[in-house]
């Protein structure tokens, strides 16, 4: 397909074949759990090429930067802020690539969804297709797909009591939302195109509530950190939960949703979907209890929730374990308490860097889910390092292939 020249744009450089394999191209990599991808695909011995493409629609450069202020990619080389509804973006940085992750895709809370139900399903249709395509165009040989539990049909989930669901149980398709369906697509297209190429290596891995440092809490983004965000402003803020908070979720710790990922690299390829989650039901009631108990231990704050009875959602789903048991051998590790503690904290820092303004001061909580992470407390800030300047940089840089997200902002009040 004949393009203008997008080698121009800042960041975006292919790989040419001398790069170092593997050479892998991470879709989304400046979101939150892409950016958890990266850094777990960097770590030692790592000694391959990775690039990222994102329009910083929802990601941020400096998730991009270590806790020391290094960038962990060559910015000028290996960010590409590009926008992947644009083909010639998609074919750009698929340029002999040996692995895609695909992680790009507009991801909100339930309230921004159903906002934006229209151009959602309209724009994670053609990230995922440009994408797709263009890697078939290129002969990628593997691509990941991380999937969503939201695209399970919503009669199997509209009552209260705990379903784990097979994930053969995609049909007859009915998701709640748009946003379950082109995440449905997105899993049907690739399943079309590995079965007319056997040699297309295919990996799906459908993961369930996904929540950890780093996570979007502002307004529109998911219950969990929504909900951290709500308990660290309060009282501006009501400790309020949408719904009656008897709708439950599976929360899986990002740390553990990035190993599912990894697994399914490695073992899990043309095997079908694979669901990575705990198996284990949390209400949102028990999840801002205990959201609240966190508030007064470490913010001395009292309140107890309150439930606005209105629109809920799905009623809820756990994962059914059987096959990422099986196929990856693969078990999350991160309990509930000792994540959502990690998460608390890292939104906490993060709150208290806004209130303070961001400039001059970065948080020495490197925003992993690790122990190690969580014993760092709140409020300790060093200097901010070259990277930060450079992820400034780049971001206050105009990008004119910057269209990515939905015309309507992030809604108010939504989690
Ligand atoms: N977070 C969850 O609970 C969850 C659960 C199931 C599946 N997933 C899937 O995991 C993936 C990552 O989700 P996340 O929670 O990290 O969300 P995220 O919003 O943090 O990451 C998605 C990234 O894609 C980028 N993006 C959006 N439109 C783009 C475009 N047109 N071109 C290039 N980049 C674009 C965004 O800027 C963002 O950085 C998504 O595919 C999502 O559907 C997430």
């Amino acid at each position: 397909m004949a393009m203008a020249n997008p080698i121009a744009r800042g960041g975006c450089v292919p790989f040419v074949p001398s790069d170092a394999s593997p050479r892998i191209i991470v879709t989304g990599g400046a979101g939150f759990v892409g950016s958890h991808l990266v850094k777990r695909l960097l770590r030692p011995p790592w000694s391959g090429t990775l690039k990222v493409v994102d329009n910083l629609w929802r990601g941020q450069l400096r998730n991009l930067i270590d806790p020391d202020g290094n960038p962990l990619l060559d910015f000028s080389r290996d960010v590409c802020i590009g926008d992947l509804t644009d083909y010639s973006v998609a074919e750009l940085m698929t340029r002999h690539a040996e692995t895609v992750y695909h992680l790009a895709d507009i991801v909100g809370g339930i309230d921004f969804v159903f906002s934006n139900q229209a151009s959602l399903f309209d724009k994670n249709l053609q990230i995922n297709i440009n994408t797709l395509r263009a890697a078939r165009a290129n002969r990628v040989p593997a691509f990941v797909y991380t999937a969503t539990a939201c695209s399970f049909p919503k009669e199997l989930q509209s009552n209260y009591s705990v379903v784990s669901i097979p994930e053969d149980k995609l049909y007859p398709a009915s998701p709640e939302s748009s946003y379950g369906w082109s995440k449905l697509m997105g899993e049907y297209q690739l399943e079309r195109e590995q079965l007319a190429d056997k040699d297309f290596q295919v990996g799906v891995v459908r993961l369930h509530n996904v929540y950890g440092p780093r996570a979007p809490y502002r307004k529109g983004s998911q219950a969990l950190p929504a909900l951290i965000r709500k308990a660290i402003s309060y009282p501006a803020e009501g400790f309020q939960v949408m719904g009656t908070g008897m709708q439950y979720r599976d929360f899986l710790h990002v740390d553990d949703a990035v190993s599912a990922i990894l697994a399914v690299r490695e073992r899990g390829m043309n095997r079908g979907p694979i669901q990575a989650g705990t198996g284990e039901a949390v209400t949102l009631r028990h999840a801002a209890r205990e959201v609240a108990k966190l508030a007064k231990s470490l913010l001395v704050k009292r309140f107890a929730p309150t439930f606005d009875n209105a629109f809920e959602g799905d009623k809820g789903r756990v994962a059914d374990l059987t096959r990422a048991r099986a196929i990856l051998g693969w078990k999350a590790q991160v309990t509930f308490s000792e994540g959502l503690k990690g998460t608390f904290k890292w939104i906490m820092q993060e709150m208290e860097l806004e209130a303070r303004g961001r400039k001059g001061l970065r948080p020495s909580f490197d925003g992993s889910g690790s122990k190690d992470g969580v014993r760092q407390g709140a409020g300790h800030f060093g200097h901010r390092g070259t990277g930060a300047h450079a992820a400034e940089r780049l971001s206050s840089r105009p990008t004119s292939h910057f269209s990515g997200g939905p015309e309507r902002s992030m809604p108010a009040a939504a989690q």
